[in-house]
């Protein structure tokens, strides 16, 4: 067996998951859901769903991580395998290949528009406009700027048209994040998360000293936004639609139910704390979402257009926060562009230090489960990903399918598969015991019982919520580019069973020879 590679500092450990966690959820994401979700109202279950989901399953994730890498592996196949006798334990276990790797197929692709931004922004070739009555009118320029970039106005039904720098800044995108994997676990990914981490807080802080120091021309200032965020609003408790969305966000920051904390938790050392890096981990991630991020984009739409506006952006669209109502703030500040550019590098550092470890559970698997080398391991994720990225870059729909079956409901799916699989069926006392072994601080027995109680009975109330107010609708929905997104799920399923096959056979006459 080739030798597992381990995290060379302990602080590069903590940036290397804060750097998992911290991505485009965290600045883009964020302010979409809290504005769309009534800003005060969004944050209540935000909070408790930290607390009750968020945390123990992140544990959860570590511990597993923990466990596999003692024995060598890095992926929930071969952990849930041990766990569980079961034949099919390791193919539920690929849903935490299957995730994160069809996740970076579509999120390489929006990380690669920030450096196209970003880089747009330093040449001055955003639009600029004035500033004009009425939201709408004025975010039309950057609306139609985005939609020319990512070929939404092309004339086809099925297919979009984006220009060729597009697809250009995609393929260098593409390529830096095959680069680092290549380098490895502490050669590539820790030594970018060293510099990225303090990078994007740098530009963060200067982004946020910037918005506070922005007023309106009719007087609104950074308070009207962080009262627009801060201002609980309890009638919201009683919505199931605040509490999704609230939930999802928490898995989706935290990158929890990915399958990817537990293979960057794999190359932990064996008797290696778990409890406080997790705890660090997600501490760094929520200073970045709620305090950094929640201080940005949130609130300088606020102060320009006001909660009203700033709602109405918002449930136009995930993205409109970020690439249309700041930009268009900045166009009308002095050194806008600076701004402009400093925002969409944080954004594409924030983006790549979460798409590499996206990557690195498929990587994992093909090295820990089929033997690869590093070179063929990362090679052949290179060749997946540069063909399967056709299908969000050029077909209609498909990158809002594939959002929703993996980076919303799988997430659940999968958290929920970990957390019973642990608690449930391989055993509750020998799960709090491998949770609490060697750890730095001790996790409070509470956890035991959210852990076996109470996060996965939250996890079936929200699929159960999910089945009745999404699902109906989703499945009436029908395309061809919803079809082909579908497909696409379906064949990356066959492929890994496939693959398991093979490994488990290999494994099977190895063992009896
Ligand atoms: N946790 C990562 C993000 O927030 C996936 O973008």
């Amino acid at each position: 067996m080739i030798k597992r590679e381990h995290w060379g500092s302990r602080i590069g450990l903590i940036l290397a998951v804060a750097g998992n966690a911290i991505g485009l959820g965290n600045f883009l994401r964020f302010p979409v859901q809290a504005a769309d979700n009534g800003g005060g109202a969004f944050m209540i279950p935000y909070m408790i769903s930290l607390l009750l989901l968020g945390i123990p399953l992140l544990w959860i994730e570590w511990a597993l991580g923990r466990y596999g890498g003692a024995k060598g592996h890095g992926t929930a196949v071969a952990v849930f395998d041990y766990m569980w006798k079961n034949p099919v334990a390791k193919y539920l276990g690929f849903l935490g290949v299957l995730i994160p790797l069809i996740v970076v197929v579509y999120y390489t692709y929006i990380e690669s528009w920030t450096l196209l931004y970003s880089l747009s922004s330093l040449i001055d070739s955003l639009p600029s406009t004035p500033m004009t009555d009425g939201v709408e009118n004025y975010l039309k320029p950057f609306e139609n700027f985005l939609v020319e970039k990512i070929g939404l106005n092309s004339e086809s039904s099925i297919f979009l048209m984006p220009p060729l720098e597009t697809y250009i800044f995609f393929l260098i995108t593409l390529l830096m994040n095959l680069y680092i994997l290549y380098r490895g676990v502490s050669a590539g990914i820790e030594k970018v998360a060293k510099f990225a981490m303090p990078a994007i807080f740098i530009m963060a802080i200067i982004l946020m000293v910037r918005v506070f120091t922005l007023t309106s021309p009719d007087g609104r200032n950074f308070l009207d936004g962080l009262g627009f965020l801060w201002n609980p609003d309890f009638s919201a408790l009683s919505n199931p639609k605040v509490w999704l969305a609230a939930a999802g966000q928490v898995f989706f920051t935290l990158s929890v139910g990915f399958g990817a904390i537990l293979t960057y938790a794999s190359y932990i050392k064996p008797k290696d704390d778990i409890a406080l890096n997790g705890l660090a981990g997600a501490s760094v991630n929520e200073f970045a979402e709620v305090i950094l991020g929640g201080s940005i984009a949130i609130t300088a739409s606020v102060i320009f257009f006001g909660i009203a506006g700033t709602e109405l952006i918002a449930s136009k669209g995930a993205f409109n926060l970020g690439f249309m109502s700041l930009p268009a703030i900045f166009a009308n500040i002095p050194f806008g562009q600076f701004f402009s550019f400093i925002w969409f590098l944080l954004l594409f550092f924030a983006g790549i230090t979460s798409s590499i470890a996206l990557s690195q559970p498929a990587i994992a698997f093909l090295e820990d489960e089929l033997g690869f080398s590093r070179q063929k391991a990362v090679f052949s994720l290179g060749a997946f990903l540069f063909i399967t990225a056709h299908i969000p870059i050029f077909i209609k729909g498909a990158l809002d399918e594939l959002d929703f079956w993996v980076g919303t409901f799988g997430l659940v799916i999968f958290a929920l598969l970990e957390a019973v699989l642990f608690f449930w069926i391989y055993d509750s006392k020998k799960a709090w015991q491998e949770l609490t072994r060697d750890n730095d601080i001790k996790i409070p027995d509470i956890f035991y019982y959210i852990m076996k109680y109470v996060a996965p009975g939250l996890l079936l109330v929200i699929l159960g919520f999910w089945a009745v107010e999404k699902l109906p609708e989703k499945l009436s929905q029908s395309s061809a580019g919803i079809w082909i997104a579908r497909g696409f799920i379906l064949a990356v399923l066959i492929l890994g069973i496939v693959l398991i096959k093979i490994a488990w056979s290999r494994r099977n006459e190895r063992a009896s020879a």
